[in-house]
């Protein structure tokens, strides 16, 4: 690991509290995605960003990222759906093939607060809450038709992504 660099993209905090946690780990500042104009000095290179109605935020520029660096590169999803939840892994794996690069991928859970949402965000929520209330026994339903906040952020499931920047595992596509 020669200069790990750790980018992110964030809309209520949970990544870039992520991002934040794992930067420190390596002794450096998280950076966020919109302000890395090149990760040329990159190595490796971990991007982290959160899904928003069934999209990994800010695709091209984590594509252009990876592209950018020319060591390892991981990518880090967080969301409020469970990490084995195969949807996740179907949008982390078709970035990764539109980078062309050997990309490892982590999913993570992330928190998900309906009271604090903007209102756009709102506005789409109540689309998805109609939608959902056919389907109210999905683990998505009942997550986000309980309008309650959840809390999912553990710093712990970092884990792995210090130990595959550290060389040690990785699941690489
Ligand atoms: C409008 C909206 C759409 C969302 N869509 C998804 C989704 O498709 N899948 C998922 O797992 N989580 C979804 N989430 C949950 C966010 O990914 C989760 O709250 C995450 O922690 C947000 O990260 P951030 O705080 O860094 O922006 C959605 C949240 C909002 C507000």
């Amino acid at each position: 690991m020669n200069r790990p660099v750790v980018a992110f993209t964030s809309r209520y905090g949970s990544t870039r509290r992520y991002a934040t946690a794992l930067a420190s780990r390596f002794g450096t500042p998280a950076t966020k995605l919109a302000d890395l104009a090149t990760a040329s000095e990159a190595d490796p290179l971990i991007v982290l960003s959160p899904l928003y109605a069934t999209r990994i935020r800010g695709r091209r520029r984590i594509i252009r990222a990876i592209r950018s660096a020319p060591g390892r590169a991981a990518l880090v999803v967080v969301g409020m759906s469970p990490t084995d939840d195969p949807g996740r892994a179907t949008l982390a794996d078709a970035l990764v093939a539109a980078s062309g690069r050997a990309v490892a991928t982590f999913q993570l859970r992330g928190d998900f607060d309906p009271t604090r949402l903007g209102p756009l965000d709102r506005a789409l929520m109540a689309v998805l809450r109609s939608r959902l209330r056919k389907t109210p026994d999905e683990p998505a339903a009942r997550l986000i038709l309980a309008r309650e906040p959840i809390r999912f952020i553990d710093e712990s499931t970092l884990d792995p992504v210090v130990a595959w920047a550290n060389g040690l595992t990785g699941r690489e596509t």
